[in-house]
């Protein structure tokens, strides 16, 4: 018998949003960090902006893990992740600049696929087209990327290894540039990150390099390997679960599986070496780009939260939609993940409010539900409960016990509704704005 045990292996802890994305994941994944030996991101691409402030510097990640600043963690970018090289490289020197060092501590799948130039042209013609409809993507070529993935056109980190690379690039290219065509009559007059098409894809080329510098792995033996050595893995999610391909309100979505499930995939990690699974919110919502927001306020109140929250893109600039915290999705976002416990951000941006609001059921087609409808849009109503807010700044907080008696009830609030316990409140930007309950 003794032959037929299983071998005991580390399980894979997991970190994903549990919104419409920007909860605050990088700041959390970085606080996170010293505790774990390796961070892997499973899924997205440069769509994602991750942000992390300590010691008065702040960085915005998109495609290198959060764990990047911890000289004693590995980061790995999984084969879920689509790669832009011109991003890429940009990041690398950001992070220079802000003295941290990237080397042997920044492992890249060979099974990750590469974003192409002409994958953010088809981007932009495909936004374009869509007109009033339109997702209100990035335009960082996530869809497009995705989309030859799973066609089995797409082109992989692997591949810039292989002879044949050029000559693949060729084929991608001018398949590309015939679908292009159907859009537009000159696709040289669609610009990407402001430049011409023809000088991004001369500065993409040059990028490869940065790229084929880095050291590469086949990550799913790399990280099952480390979990059966006894090493500690944190996976970091992007997005957001109402993002979710399968699961958010599609077509106004991302590309790729934001939720748990994505770990397995993205990674090459069995379901049942999944461990703790932290599901990160903030106070109230947020979301970018168009589809529904039962939650969405349209007056003084969506503006306050959107000065006082900074609520602008970390990867574009635009202006977050903002609105009441949103329990359903929230419940919804719990069962799809089987979130362990939760992390809330941004309490801090709830002071001042004398009423705050929480969302704890729909009024759809008349009807009152807890679930989310299959055609959640205009006509959708949230049905709110009402809870009183505090005055106090939070800023300098360091105890859950000095908070606000109304925070503390807020939380307990969601804890009931939800039946997961708070474990984190985190109450400002930075590293050290982080209270544990
Ligand atoms: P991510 O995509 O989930 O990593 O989140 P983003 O970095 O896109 O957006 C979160 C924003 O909120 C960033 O600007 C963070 O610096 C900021 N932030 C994170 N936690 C807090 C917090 O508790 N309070 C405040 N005021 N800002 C926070
Ligand atoms: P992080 O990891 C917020 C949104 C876009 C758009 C939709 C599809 O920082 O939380 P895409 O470029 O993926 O085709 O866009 O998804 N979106 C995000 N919103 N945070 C993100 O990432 C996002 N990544 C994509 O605004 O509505
Ligand atoms: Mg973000």
């Amino acid at each position: 018998m003794q032959g037929f045990l299983m071998q005991k292996v580390m399980r894979i802890d997991v970190l994903l949003g549990l919104q419409w994305g920007d909860e605050g994941k990088g700041k959390i994944v970085d606080v996170l960090t010293p505790g774990y030996d390796i961070i892997a991101r499973f899924q997205g691409g440069p769509n994602a902006g991750h942000t992390i402030e300590f010691d008065g510097k702040k960085f915005v990640l998109h495609t290198i893990p959060s764990g990047i600043f911890n000289r004693e963690t590995l980061n790995v970018i999984g084969n879920g992740v689509i790669i832009d090289p011109f991003v890429l490289k940009k990041e690398l020197a950001m992070l220079a600049e802000g003295g941290v060092e990237v080397g042997d501590n920044l492992l890249v799948s060979r099974k990750a696929h590469l974003i192409l130039p002409t994958h953010r042209l088809l981007d932009a013609v495909y936004e374009k087209s869509r007109g009033d409809q339109r997702i209100g993507s990035t335009l960082k070529g996530i869809g497009p990327a995705y989309t030859d993935k799973v066609s089995r056109n797409g082109l992989r980190i692997g591949d810039l290894e292989s002879d044949d690379f050029e000559a693949k690039y060729r084929a991608s290219r001018e398949r590309h540039l015939k679908i292009a065509r159907q859009f537009t009559e000159d696709h040289r007059a669609i610009s990407v990150e402001g430049m011409s098409f023809e000088a991004y894809e001369e500065a993409w080329m040059n990028a490869l390099s940065a790229l084929k510098q880095l050291k590469k792995v086949n990550s799913e033996y790399f990280l099952n390997k480390a979990m059966e050595a006894g090493k500690k893995i944190l996976a970091e999610g992007a997005q957001g679960t109402l993002l979710d391909i399968d699961f958010g309100s599609y077509p106004f979505v991302t590309s790729s599986n934001t939720t748990a499930a994505g770990v397995c995939n993205g990674l090459g990690i069995a379901p049942k070496n999944i461990g703790k699974v932290f599901g990160i919110f903030k106070a109230y919502c947020t979301r970018v780009g168009s589809g529904p927001f039962p939650t969405e306020l349209f007056d003084e109140a969506g503006e306050t939260l959107r000065k006082t929250g900074r609520e602008f893109g970390a990867t574009t600039g635009r202006p977050r939609r903002c609105g009441w915290l949103d329990i359903p999705t929230l419940k919804y976002a719990i069962m799809l993940n089987g979130v362990t416990e939760l992390i809330m951000m941004k309490a801090d941006v709830l002071s001042g409010f004398a009423q705050i609001k929480v969302a704890t059921a729909y009024k759809h087609k008349g009807v009152l539900t807890d679930e989310l409808p299959f055609d959640a849009s205009g006509t959708t109503e949230a049905v709110y409960s009402m809870k009183k807010g505090w005055e106090q700044n939070l800023e300098g907080m360091t105890e859950f016990s000095r908070l606000p008696a109304e925070l503390k009830d807020y939380v307990r609030f969601i804890e009931e509704s939800v039946g997961v316990p708070v474990k984190v409140v985190s109450v400002g930007p930075d590293r050290s704005q982080t209270i544990r309950k």
